[in-house]
């Protein structure tokens, strides 16, 4: 198969995030070796790095300057690494493995974990707030749509339904799970990167839409690949969510699959609308649906070429 489009460009983004990645880190991981090295480790130990990259690639290619939106989806991949050390922890998902290394908790036990997680949490905030290049306005913007996609109305709220949705209780609607729990910090990359290109109103919400079919696609794919991949091939523990309320366990996987293929088309034609065909932002989407074969869209794309 031929490399994807926009692969190369793809590949330097990523590449300028995992730098700028470093670089903070050094600023903020503090002077305790037992700490830092945790936050280093959940920070710096690789990842696909899709957050920043929906920032970056959002904002430049909606004609906004480069700097500040690479910071601010450090940013977010900072809230993303504090939410993975919390959602890996024994009270919530309990795993061992992420990204083919020990979890936080596992590697440097779980009050390590817990304060690397809140580290990470306010050197993002942190971040935002001292965003070099955005004017005060954009900085507070910025802040406070990060601030709602991790609050109650957004990834804490998400976690609580998510492990509670086994129990019992109120039935809860799985797409308003993931909506809240994956879609709501997906949604606040794209839309920082909107804010910081000063995006018009139309276009912010054609964004929103984008997102917004962009999160569920991407947890549904998460929950595929819960009951079809391997620890080796996603570098975690599998098998994770018996027990909880997904379309993958309630509906099975073909309607699971029914469901991805549908909000990746919506994703894709809203793209279309916004950054014309075979914009780099549907590169940057495809690059992550390419373990299941039938979502692996650039390689269709490339054999029908
Ligand atoms: C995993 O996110 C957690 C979910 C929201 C499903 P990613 O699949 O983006 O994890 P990394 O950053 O690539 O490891
Ligand atoms: C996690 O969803 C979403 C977060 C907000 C971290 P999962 O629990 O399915 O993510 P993985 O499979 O552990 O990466
Ligand atoms: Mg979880
Ligand atoms: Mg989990
Ligand atoms: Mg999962």
């Amino acid at each position: 198969m031929s490399t994807p489009p926009h692969a190369d460009q793809l590949g330097r983004i990523r590449h300028r995030v995992d730098q700028r990645l470093g670089e903070l880190a050094d600023r903020y991981c503090g002077s305790d070796p037992g700490l830092s090295d945790a936050i280093r480790g959940a920070l710096l130990s690789g990842g696909k790095r899709l957050r920043p990259v929906l920032t970056v690639v959002t904002c430049e290619d909606l004609g906004g300057p480069a700097g500040p939106a690479l910071d601010a989806g450090c940013a977010a991949e900072m809230v993303h690494a504090a939410s993975l050390i919390l959602d890996d922890l024994p009270c919530m998902d309990d795993a061992a493995t992420r990204r083919g290394v020990p979890t936080v908790h596992r590697k440097h036990g779980e009050d390590t974990a817990i304060l690397a997680a809140i580290a990470l949490l306010s050197a993002a905030f942190s971040t935002l707030g001292s965003l070099r290049g955005a004017d005060a306005n954009t900085r507070s913007e910025l802040t406070r749509i990060m601030a709602d996609a991790v609050g109650t109305g957004g990834l804490v709220t998400g976690q609580f339904r998510d492990l509670r949705s086994g129990r019992s209780g109120p039935e809860q609607d799985p797409a308003t799970v993931n909506a809240l729990k994956t879609g709501s910090l997906i949604s606040a990359c794209v839309a920082m990167g909107g804010a910081i290109a000063r995006a018009d109103a139309a276009r912010r919400r054609q964004l929103a839409e984008f997102a917004a079919h962009l999160g569920q696609a991407f947890q549904l794919f998460d929950d595929l690949l819960d009951q079809k991949g391997t620890a080796l091939s996603t570098g975690k523990d599998v098998g994770k969510d018996v027990g909880k309320l997904t379309v993958m366990r309630r509906d099975g996987a073909e309607a699971a699959e029914r469901r991805l293929s549908l909000h990746l088309d919506a994703a894709h034609a809203t793209l279309e609308t916004l950054f014309g065909s075979n914009c780099r932002m549907a590169s940057a989407v495809d690059s992550v649906f390419v373990a299941i074969p039938q979502f692996a869209r650039f390689g269709i794309r490339q054999a029908e070429a």
